[in-house]
Order: C-alpha cells, then sequence, then structure tokens
C-alpha cells in the first residue's frame, strides 16, 4: 500500500512499460538514469540498429542494460516483430524471456522501416503469442495517413486483429487520441493501453502552436484538448485496461535540433514527480501507485516489485541536458524528486 502524506509519498517500486534505452554510447546512461528516477524495472523497446529480433541478440542486449543499471533495476526484455517470423522463433524468444513482441508498421517512427506492411505477415507469430499469453505491444499508426490522423486510422487493423486472435494479450501503446481510447475501452479484458506523461500533459498546440518545439516532438503526436482529456479520464478511472508506459526516447539534441528532426521525447528523469503532480492536482493520489507499478506487472503476468520507493516534495530544476539529450522539462521546476531506494 502507498504511503501518502503531504510531503513525502512512498510506492511499490514502479515498472516503466516502454522506454527507449538505445545502444552504445547513450545507453549506459540512459539506463542509469532511468534506474536513478525510481524504477525498478523497465521493458526495453527493440527499435535498436540492428534490432533485436533473435535470442543471442536479446541476451546481449539485456546483458549490457543490466551492467550499466546495477542490481536494481531489471530490464524486461522485447523483440522486434518481422515479416514471416515463425512460431519456432517466438518461441525460442520466450524461452530466452522475452515479454513481449513488438508491433511496427513500416515506416511508422524511428527505426522502423522493417517494420510491417500488413499484420497478415507476422500472423504466425501472432498465434503462437497468443498460445503462450505473451504480449503483443503495438505501435498503432497507419504512416500513409495525415500525421494527426494516423492512430485513428489504424483502429480498423486493430480490431481486424483483435477479431483473428480474440486470446491474445495486446497493448495498445502510447495512446494518444479519443477515439483509439474509447475502442482499447470497449474492447475485452485481454487489450489494454499504455499512456506517457506527456501525452497526459500536452496538446498538439505545445509542439506547433507557437515557436516550433522540436524537444515536444514526437510519434504518435499529442493532439487535440479533446484528445487529452480523453486520455486523462481513461487513467483516472482507475481501470486495469491502462497503465504507464513513459516512451521516453532520447535522441542527441542535434538530431532534434536540425534540418530533418527525429521523434522521441526523454522523459525518463521526470516521468514520476509529473505524474505524481497530476494525480495530485485531480485529486486521485490513490489511483498513483497502481497506474505506475501494479496495473502493468498484473497485465503482464508479473510479480510485483518488492522494493519500495519514495518521493519527496521538495522543488528542483531539470538540468537543461543530459549526455547531450534535451529532457522534457528542461530548465523547468518540478515539485517532486525521489528520496531513497529503501528494501
Ligand atoms: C520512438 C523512438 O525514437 O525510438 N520515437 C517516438 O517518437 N516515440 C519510437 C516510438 O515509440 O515511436
Ligand atoms: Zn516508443
Amino acid at each position: 500500500m502507498a504511503e501518502i502524506s503531504e510531503n513525502k509519498i512512498t510506492l511499490k517500486a514502479p515498472d516503466d512499460f516502454h522506454i527507449h534505452l538505445r545502444q552504445a554510447p547513450g545507453l549506459a546512461e540512459y539506463a542509469r538514469l532511468t534506474a536513478e528516477a525510481g524504477f525498478a524495472r523497465a521493458m526495453v523497446m527493440p527499435n535498436t540498429l540492428p534490432p533485436v529480433t533473435e535470442p543471442a541478440g536479446m541476451a546481449a542486449y539485456k546483458e549490457e542494460i543490466q551492467n550499466a543499471a546495477g542490481p536494481g533495476f531489471t530490464p524486461l526484455m522485447t523483440f522486434k516483430l518481422m515479416p514471416g517470423m515463425t512460431a519456432a522463433q517466438v518461441r525460442a524468444l520466450a524461452d530466452a524471456g522475452a515479454v513481449a513482441g513488438k508491433y511496427y508498421p513500416a515506416g511508422a517512427t524511428t527505426n522502423s522501416s522493417d517494420g510491417l506492411t500488413h499484420w497478415e505477415l507476422c500472423a504466425d507469430a501472432m498465434g503462437e503469442m497468443e498460445r503462450l499469453g505473451m504480449v503483443f505491444s503495438i505501435h498503432g499508426e497507419d504512416p500513409a495517413g495525415p500525421a494527426l490522423q494516423r492512430e485513428q486510422l489504424f483502429l480498423p487493423r486493430f480490431r481486424e486483429m483483435a477479431a483473428a486472435f480474440p486470446e491474445l494479450k495486446m497493448v495498445f501503446e502510447h495512446i494518444s487520441s479519443a477515439e483509439g481510447t474509447e475502442m482499447v475501452r470497449e474492447l475485452p479484458d485481454n487489450v489494454a493501453a499504455t499512456v506517457t506523461i506527456h501525452h497526459l500533459l500536452l496538446t498538439q498546440e505545445d509542439i506547433l502552436g507557437g515557436a516550433l518545439a522540436p524537444h515536444l516532438f514526437c510519434r504518435p503526436l499529442p493532439k487535440s484538448d479533446r484528445d487529452r482529456r480523453a486520455i486523462q479520464d481513461f487513467v483516472l478511472t482507475g481501470s486495469p485496461k491502462v497503465f504507464f508506459g513513459s516512451d521516453s526516447a532520447p535522441h542527441l539534441k542535434e538530431k532534434k535540433e536540425c534540418a530533418s528532426g527525429a521523434a522521441g521525447i526523454f522523459t525518463s528523469p521526470v516521468a514520476l514527480p509529473l505524474l505524481i503532480d497530476f494525480f495530485e492536482e485531480k485529486g486521485r493520489l490513490d489511483l498513483l501507485e497502481a497506474f505506475v507499478s501494479e496495473k502493468g506487472a498484473a497485465f503482464y503476468g508479473l510479480e510485483e516489485n518488492t522494493c519500495t520507493v519514495s518521493f519527496v516534495k521538495e522543488s528542483w530544476t531539470v538540468p537543461a541536458e543530459y549526455a547531450g539529450v534535451v529532457p522534457f522539462m528542461a530548465e523547468k521546476k518540478l515539485n517532486w524528486r525521489p528520496a531513497c531506494v529503501g528494501a
């Protein structure tokens, strides 16, 4: 049970069910910062170069992350679903400890040109994941659509997959639209969504409405106030179908401030303090622990973390950069900070 007082909050240690930790040389710093931010586990996306697609590569990547983050942090590993992937390949990855396979529509986001043009191309793998109870994690955007409509245009594909594999555990990642939210709420309990801190807080206006804000540019794009409200409302229902995944996606400053800016927001160091603010402002701090520390683990069939982490109400200024990456809320003052990790 969370302990909540005016100046201190102690939670079962949180999980982040969607993170990008990249590769050397950045990886060590991003992994360390994630652990220091208060996360006991994070589910690591496989869109590296080359992608994580087989057991040996996955094991090597896991070891690299583990060495950087230290013993208090556990990386949860994923693989990228590739066209033609077989049931046997999925079984081998499950045996090697993968907790999810990630579906990227070809061209939808960073390092996804080798993704899938049609979901049918990985139907064998999906059938095996359904049989094994492994989570099918989806970047739900149709890259052929207009930028702010891509999620909505993907929903018919999502429904086809849900109908074809009715027992498959599916996670609609970083949900960003009212329509997507509505669909997840309506589908059975084997379908869930992750929500990021930036989709809870931002709209398209924050990116485009004034001076262009490259450090807020990400996929899927934050949308209208109506969409943001739908996501907030879903989170505030306390439904077991919605839990935290940051989609923290560091890109070096020069890859964001240039003529062809990369998509992704680095939120790991600030996500938990901002989530506390969010739930506190809504008068629903009672929902915080389930959102960050319980519902994701339950959906994935994992034990909850046994350690705890405390946050104290103590103002701090977010650094302008972490290892060449401009974080979300750079140079802004936040109200809460992680204190100590206890047994
Ligand atoms: C992510 C990245 O940079 O890897 N970018 C993003 O805008 N979210 C990929 C992703 O999750 O779409
Ligand atoms: Zn992502």
